[in-house]
């Protein structure tokens, strides 16, 4: 029996259908799981005036990882409504966020590509500092040496424990000397300290825009990408359209003791509460807390291996949205039946 605890939170739109999904495929790798559910999101803010209550925070803490499906935005500003996301993240320093590509049988144009966005989750130009000067807008773009330092390490800590080949550090020191400058250069510092003569890997350095370029004209030759905040977040919705799309794109949020796994796409109001919803990038998120919260990598394999399977064999998955005529059920289904 497993002695491991999920805080489970489903949040808004299509959340509360993929996220029993993965909890319903965690269960079948993990017998004994305890879930322990929470509230977050546009809902609970219209519910209790904050997006992500005091409660929901120590429950994650107490768990050490969470599963999070999705929040809706306001299209407006709305007085004392923030983020859901970016108060978790900020909240529980959750600093590093890890966002694989991988080949999909089936779906991937290409079959070679299997590539890891190690993206710096807290600062960059998601430091929240705007303001307005006149009629001009500014907004500041926060490196440090800190969170570049622990980024770096990260990057290096998930290249060696999965025996990968190059680390890529991507930046714009050309036009930023300052910012991108202390991100290059503390990454450097990690690796210089990290790595031993033993140690086979590569490591290059590429300009932000070239490296947009590269994950189009030749992913296959990407393998671990550390990178600042906004370039992580644009850089990996670019990547996931090898891996299926949005609705196949698993991302993980690291913290020093905690965890919050999410799927990439957000709460689809289009096609919420239909049943229809792709449920796949949230239980491929949930085999990230298998692999990088609870070092359980057989567990994540067998749910990597059961959604790979289940697409070999032709699950109607097209464009990252499920075909007319199934449902989020059917497709769990299918993914559950290779695990019984
Ligand atoms: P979205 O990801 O919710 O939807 C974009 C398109 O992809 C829609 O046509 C949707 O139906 C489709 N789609 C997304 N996930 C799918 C799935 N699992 N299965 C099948 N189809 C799927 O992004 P959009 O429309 O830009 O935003 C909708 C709301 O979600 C907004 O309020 C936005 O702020 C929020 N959002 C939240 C995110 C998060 O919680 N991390 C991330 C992105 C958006
Ligand atoms: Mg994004």
């Amino acid at each position: 029996m497993s002695s491991h605890r999920l805080c489970v939170i489903e949040g808004d739109g299509i959340g509360k259908e993929v996220v029993p999904a993965a909890v319903a495929v965690l269960r079948a790798v993990l017998p004994g799981l305890q879930v322990i559910p929470a509230e977050a999101g546009w809902e609970c803010f219209q519910k209790h005036g904050v997006s992500v209550p005091q409660v929901t925070l120590q429950t994650i803490r107490d768990c050490g990882a969470a599963i999070f499906g999705a929040v809706q935005s306001p299209a407006r500003k709305v007085e004392g409504y923030r983020s859901a996301i970016i108060t978790m993240r900020q909240s529980l320093d959750l600093y590093a966020n890890i966002r694989p590509v991988k080949s999909l049988p089936r779906l991937s144009p290409r079959q070679d590509i299997d590539m890891i966005i190690v993206r710096e989750n807290t600062e960059g130009m998601y430091s929240g500092r705007e303001h307005m000067d006149g009629e001009t807008a500014i907004a500041e773009r926060v490196i440090t040496r800190y969170a570049s330092t622990r980024i770096g390490e990260k990057a290096v800590e998930l290249l060696k424990a999965g025996n990968r080949t190059k680390l890529s550090i991507i930046h714009k020191a050309n036009i930023m000397p300052l910012t991108d400058g202390l991100f290059r250069d503390s990454v450097r510092d990690v690796v210089a300290r990290f790595r031993t003569e033993q140690d086979t890997w590569a490591v290059e350095e590429i300009l932000v825009d070239t490296a947009a370029n590269k994950v189009i004209s030749e992913p296959e030759k990407l393998d671990v990408m550390v990178t600042t905040n906004l370039f992580g977040d644009i850089l990996s919705d670019e990547a996931a359209f090898w891996a299926g799309g949005m609705g196949m794109a698993a991302s993980i949020n690291l913290g020093r003791d905690v965890a919050v796994a999410e799927p990439v796409h957000g709460s689809a109001p289009d096609i919420a509460g239909k049943g229809i919803a792709n449920p796949i990038a949230a239980i491929l998120s949930a085999g990230l807390l298998l692999r990088y919260q609870w070092n359980l990598p057989a567990e994540a394999l067998r749910v990597e291996q059961a959604v790979y399977g289940a697409l070999e064999s032709g699950l109607p998955v097209i464009d990252g949205r499920i075909a007319a005529g199934t449902s989020t059920e059917t497709i769990t289904r299918s993914i559950l039946d290779r695990l019984d």
